[in-house]
């Protein structure tokens, strides 16, 4: 690849984490971003106690969504559905050590499809996330104002 991608997302679109589906999955969620075309599945497995005991994903997208999917997935694997939601594209791209600019939005298609399989999962279960607002199925529209800060 031409661009500059730090070590971390060379690994992780190589050998990405968690790459499948969860049958019955707990809460599933898509999202895709229209400009680029790219989509991302997120399946979550959810304990009685609200903890994430697994995580996985499809991803149709280029190498820093597939890497940013890999890692999302890792970071929230043991966490509550609250800690979770501090799995934001910041932070996923932190623990990456980095994304170019033009590659930052790959990032938020990971933190959305996480709350997409959260908010799935609160649905069915009739519970409220504090601080989880109803996911977007394209990203596209939003990403400006959400990559700011
Ligand atoms: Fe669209 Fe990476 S180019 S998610």
């Amino acid at each position: 690849m031409a661009m500059d991608y730090s070590e971390k997302v060379m690994d992780h679109f190589t050998n990405p984490r968690n790459v499948g589906e969860i049958e019955n999955a707990s809460g599933q969620g898509t999202v895709g971003n229209a400009v680029c075309g790219d989509i991302m599945r997120v399946y979550l497995d959810i304990t009685g106690d609200n903890i994430i005991r697994d995580a996985k994903f499809k991803t149709f997208g280029c190498g820093a969504a597939i890497a940013t999917s890999s890692m999302a997935t890792e970071l929230v694997k043991g966490k509550t559905v609250q800690d979770a939601l501090k799995v934001t594209n910041k932070a996923v791209m932190e623990a990456l050590d980095g994304l170019p600019a033009v590659k930052v939005h790959c990032s938020l298609l990971a933190e959305e499809a996480i709350h997409a399989a959260l908010w799935d999962y609160a649905e069915k279960h009739g519970i409220q996330i504090e601080g989880l607002e109803k996911p977007v199925s394209d990203i596209s529209e939003h990403h400006e104002t959400k990559v700011v800060g």
